[in-house]
């Protein structure tokens, strides 16, 4: 088995808040990141695959098809977005730990369906302090 890591960037807005909440109990559990007005970040997005050599290419997984898949399934619809305005985050707050999940549930099934390798998992740098890696529930 060898893992590929491919790396992207993408500028996407939230806010930290949860809709029963007060404005008070949201900065509370939030902080800043609870501003009504919200807040930007490059986010740094690092995605995983492993599985074995395919012996006649050489390579673990395409390149160009997992940067396909990135760019159809995440940064096409996350890009300089504001994340809240997203249904993917109409039942959840897009934390950085969601925005992780959210990647990997996103691409999990095509880079199976691709043949060969499986998603390993993503990582998510939201700020220089803070690092998610999500590898899925199981
Ligand atoms: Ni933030």
């Amino acid at each position: 088995m060898i893992e590929l890591t491919r790396c992207y960037r993408f500028p996407a807005a939230h806010l930290l808040a949860q809709e029963d909440l007060s404005q008070a109990e949201n900065e509370q559990l939030y902080g800043k990141c609870a501003n009504p007005a919200g807040h930007g970040h490059n986010y740094e997005l690092e995605v995983t695959v492993t599985g074995p050599i395919d012996e006649r290419t050489g390579e673990v997984m395409s390149r160009d098809r997992l940067d396909a898949m990135v760019d159809q399934q995440v940064l096409a619809r996350f890009a300089h977005r504001m994340l809240n305005d997203d249904e993917l985050f109409a039942e959840c707050v897009p934390t950085a730990e969601n925005i992780a999940r959210v990647v990997y549930d996103r691409l999990e099934a095509p880079v199976s369906a691709a043949g060969g390798a499986r998603l390993a998992r993503v990582r998510v740098l939201e700020t220089r302090k803070n690092t998610f890696v999500y590898g899925g529930s199981s």
